[in-house]
C-alpha cells in the first residue's frame, strides 16, 4: 500500500482518484483548500489536482520532505514551471497536462504527423465543461508546443477581425460549456485535403488511472522532471 497526500481532494479529479485508490493500492490522506500540509511527512507520495496557485507552498513542503510529486493541476504561470523545474533536481517529479494514455498516445501521433505534413497548416480546437478555471487546456498548450516546434510559427489565441496572413500563425480556440471532460481536435489543412486528429475523454477516472500509475511509478525513482511518456512507455523500453 502507498500512502499518497492528495492535494485537491475534493474536486472532481480528487474524487475520482479516491473513488479508485482503495482497489489500486493507494491509501489518500486528504488534504483540502483550508488543510495545512502538516500530515506532508507522512506521505509517500503527493498527488496535486488543485490550483495553480497551490504550487509553491507544496514545492516548499516537499523538497523540504524529499517527497516525490505528481503534478497533474494545470495553468501554471512560467515563473511556477521554473519552481518545479528546479525541485525536479532534488526531486522526483511526474509533470504531465494529461495523464490519459489515449491523449499521450495523441501526443506522438501528432509528432509524427508534423514532421510529415510540411506543407499542411495546423489549427487547434479544444472543448471543455464550464468550471474549468483555465484556458486553453493544458494539453491544448501541450500540443500547441509540438505543433510551434514543428512549424516555427507563433500561436494566435482565438482570432477575430481582420486577418492578413492567418497561415502565418497557429491558431488555439477553446470553446466552454456542458459537461464536457475534455476534447481536443488538431487539424492539419491542406490543398485538396486535410487530416483531423480527436481525443475525446468523456470519463475523468481515465486521468485517474494515470494519476495512480503514476504513484506507483515514481516511488523509489531518482529526482528528476519525467512525463507521462516515462510512466507509460507505450512503445517500448526506449518511449516514443
Ligand atoms: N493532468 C490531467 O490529466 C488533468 C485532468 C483533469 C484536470 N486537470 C487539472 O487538475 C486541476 C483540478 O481539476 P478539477 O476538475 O478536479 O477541478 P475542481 O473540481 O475545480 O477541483 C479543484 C480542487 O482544488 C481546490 N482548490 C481550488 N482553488 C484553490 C485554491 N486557490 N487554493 C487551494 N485549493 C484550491 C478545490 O477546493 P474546494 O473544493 O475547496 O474549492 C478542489 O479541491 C485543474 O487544474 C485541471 O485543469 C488535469
Amino acid at each position: 500500500m502507498l500512502t499518497v497526500l492528495l492535494k485537491g481532494s475534493t474536486g472532481r479529479m480528487g474524487t475520482a482518484i479516491t473513488a479508485l485508490a482503495a482497489g489500486n493500492g493507494l491509501n489518500i490522506i486528504t488534504c483540502n483548500r483550508d488543510d495545512s500540509l502538516e500530515r506532508v511527512p507522512e506521505s509517500d507520495v503527493i498527488i496535486d489536482f488543485s490550483h495553480r496557485a497551490c504550487i509553491v507552498p507544496l514545492l516548499k513542503k516537499a523538497l523540504m520532505h524529499k517527497k516525490p510529486l505528481i503534478i497533474g493541476t494545470t495553468g501554471h504561470t512560467e515563473e511556477e514551471k521554473e519552481s518545479i523545474e528546479s525541485a525536479a533536481k532534488e526531486i522526483p517529479v511526474v509533470y504531465s497536462s494529461n495523464f490519459a494514455v489515449g491523449t499521450n498516445v495523441l501526443f506522438h501521433l501528432i509528432e509524427t504527423a508534423a514532421a510529415i505534413l510540411k506543407d499542411f497548416h495546423p489549427e487547434l480546437i479544444e472543448i471543455h465543461h464550464a468550471n474549468k478555471k483555465d484556458a486553453p487546456s493544458g494539453t491544448a498548450l501541450s500540443l500547441a508546443k509540438i505543433l510551434q516546434n514543428n512549424y516555427q510559427k507563433p500561436l494566435s489565441f482565438g482570432r477575430s477581425g481582420f486577418l492578413q496572413n492567418p497561415d502565418d500563425e497557429i491558431g488555439v480556440h477553446a470553446l466552454r460549456g456542458g459537461d464536457i471532460v475534455g476534447t481536443h481536435t488538431v487539424h492539419f489543412l491542406g490543398q485538396g485535403e486535410s487530416l483531423e486528429f480527436t481525443h475525446r475523454a468523456t470519463d475523468r477516472k481515465i486521468f485517474a488511472v494515470g494519476a495512480i500509475k503514476a504513484a506507483h511509478w515514481i516511488f523509489g525513482k531518482k529526482p528528476g522532471l519525467y512525463s507521462m511518456k516515462d510512466v507509460l512507455r507505450i512503445f517500448g523500453e526506449n518511449g516514443f
